[in-house]
């Protein structure tokens, strides 16, 4: 049976410490989907959930076990519909612990057939995220090496658009 596994996130936009976490999680699962949350009533994303979609798939576009998604409504539903019994997240400082227990819980409540488990982060992207990388680009400062080939320029071009 392939072992598939969701990674969730907001990939506004996939940074490369998401990109570490897809090829880390490629060593355990056979399959895993990229899935962009949105949330189609208040969405204060830079990108539109087809934006980040592509944006994934271009920078997995030579792995085909990779495969990029989008989903509204409760991720653990999206998980089973797609028939992933893991969820994936990642893990950089403390900071996130709190955040990602909570959630675990909640969807531990709601599905306790789904489980989620937890990566590193690699240690060159423990300070990588896609707010700060945002906040960053809006502010001209040097975003290079944060985020895929494939993010650089779409992410520079709406930093202008965000330039405070
Ligand atoms: O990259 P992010 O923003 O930290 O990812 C958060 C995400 C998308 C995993 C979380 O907001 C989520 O699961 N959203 C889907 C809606 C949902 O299921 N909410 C209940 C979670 S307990």
């Amino acid at each position: 049976m392939k072992r598939l596994a969701v990674y969730p996130g907001s990939f506004d936009p996939m940074t490369n410490g998401h990109v570490d976490l897809v090829r880390r999680s490629l060593q355990v699962f056979d399959q895993v989907i990229a899935a962009v949350a949105y949330n189609p009533h208040k969405d204060s994303a830079w990108f539109t959930p087809d934006e980040r979609v592509a944006m994934i798939r271009e920078t997995f576009a030579a792995e085909k076990r990779v495969l990029a998604d989008k989903f509204s409504g409760l991720l653990v539903d999206y998980a089973v519909g797609r028939g992933a019994s893991v969820i994936i997240r990642g893990l950089r400082a403390v900071a996130d612990f709190e955040y990602e227990f909570q959630m675990t819980m909640m969807n531990r409540h709601l599905r306790p057939q789904v489980e989620t488990i937890f990566m590193m982060t690699g240690e060159t992207h423990f300070y990588t995220s896609s707010r700060l990388v945002k906040e960053v680009a809006s502010l001209g400062g040097n975003v290079a090496g944060l985020v895929p080939d494939a993010v650089l320029p779409r992410l520079l071009e709406r930093a202008r658009r965000h330039r405070p």
